[in-house]
């Protein structure tokens, strides 16, 4: 695919998931590299070297992360201004105007981050993923040992602390958290019991081939840059875990999947609960493959008092020819029967039970 094909197909994709600023910013160095010349040389030079690696629709997404830690950091002269991220009001002549100065005039600054793959940690996950844990807790009384797959940050790992806010506008969870997500449950979901306990989570083991040090400066700015700027209510949720994260930092460890599932061993007392949300598409055939066998040996091994859950929160299709949608997707053993949830947005809310 060429660069600007790439540019315009992730700017449909920044307006189709609620991000019309970077939409248009990335529109417009479309529109730029199609028209070529004068217009097109500062993008052209910003991005020479990385046109094919690791796919240009990412180098879109890794030229705004490049530009928005600039803002963050505050070395983008006047463009945070037009940077809500940063307290600034978005307003797309301006915006674009100063945006494509700081790529002409500091296109080595802008050219830093280009080599990145971009890391995420979508805070708005927790809520389908907490779903998940008051399902498996209709079944099990038993206390959760959570061991995820893909952490990066690790943020989602304090899911339990957060505040739900269901269509009924009832918190659930810690309403004093700093993560309320807003509009987070729909539907009748295990949450509508009177008496639904809330999970109580005694181990939390994160792990990531990346990992990303959310207690830490560097961690912080990095999480950050990836979020969309004009996405206010993704970055407050953001903000709200990083300030959890360094109250109680929940370090994940480096190594992949294949490796960790290889290890997990049941924990009596215990249900072990294996989950991960938008990483599944990261590993290769081989590596899924491993890592379903596994699961289906951790399951037949399970016991009443050992169970063991996979929770995963993936693009997936529930029928052949059906749209690919995010699914919250249950197996609990013993018994192991697949469970399609919830669906939910690629950013988490809202979680429409089914
Ligand atoms: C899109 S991020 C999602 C992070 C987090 N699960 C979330 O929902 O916010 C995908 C994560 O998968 C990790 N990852 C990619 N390949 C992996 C592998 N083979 N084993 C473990 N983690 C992997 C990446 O480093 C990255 O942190």
């Amino acid at each position: 695919m060429d660069l600007e094909s790439a540019f315009r197909g992730q700017a449909q994709a920044c307006a189709s998931l609620g991000s019309p600023m970077y939409a248009d910013l990335l529109g417009r160095v479309a529109d730029a590299l199609a028209v070529g010349g004068e217009e097109a040389e500062p993008f052209v030079r910003v991005l020479a070297g990385h046109e094919e690696a690791p796919g240009p629709a990412a180098l879109a997404l890794r030229l705004m992360g490049s530009v928005h830690r600039l803002v963050l950091e505050r070395r983008a002269g006047g463009l945070g201004t037009w940077y809500p991220s940063v307290g600034g009001t978005y307003e797309p002549e301006g915006c674009w105007a100063a945006f494509a100065a700081l790529v002409a005039e500091e296109p080595g600054a802008a050219r830093e981050w280009l080599d990145r793959p971009p890391q995420t940690n979508e805070v708005g996950r927790a809520a389908a993923l907490t779903a998940g844990l008051l399902e498996i807790g209709r079944h099990t009384p038993l206390p959760v040992h959570l061991v995820e797959i893909g952490s990066s940050g690790g943020l989602n790992l304090l899911a339990d602390r957060f505040a739900y806010v269901d269509d009924q506008g009832r918190v659930h969870g810690d309403p004093d958290s700093p993560v309320r997500l807003d509009g987070a449950w729909t539907g009748p979901g295990p949450w509508t019991g009177p008496d639904a306990p809330w999970p109580v989570v005694a181990e939390r083991r994160g792990t990531d081939v990346m990992p990303v040090e959310a207690a830490t400066t560097a961690g912080r700015l990095t999480l950050t840059a990836y979020v969309w700027a004009d996405m206010t209510g993704r970055l407050e949720r953001l903000r709200g875990a990083l300030q959890l994260a360094a109250e109680t930092p929940t370090p994940v460890q480096e190594i992949g999947a294949r490796a960790l599932v290889a290890g997990i061993e049941p924990v009596p007392g215990a249900v072990t609960v294996l989950w991960h949300s938008v990483m599944w598409q990261y590993l290769d055939r081989a590596e899924q493959d491993d890592v379903v066998a596994r699961t289906e040996e951790l399951g037949a091994a399970a016991t009443d008092e050992a169970p063991f859950a996979h929770l995963s929160l993936e693009p997936r299709r529930r029928a052949p020819g059906e749209d690919r949608e995010f699914w919250l997707v249950l197996r609990l053993w013993p018994g192991g029967e697949t469970r399609w949830l919830a669906r939910s947005r690629g950013h988490g809310v809202p979680v429409d039970w089914q």
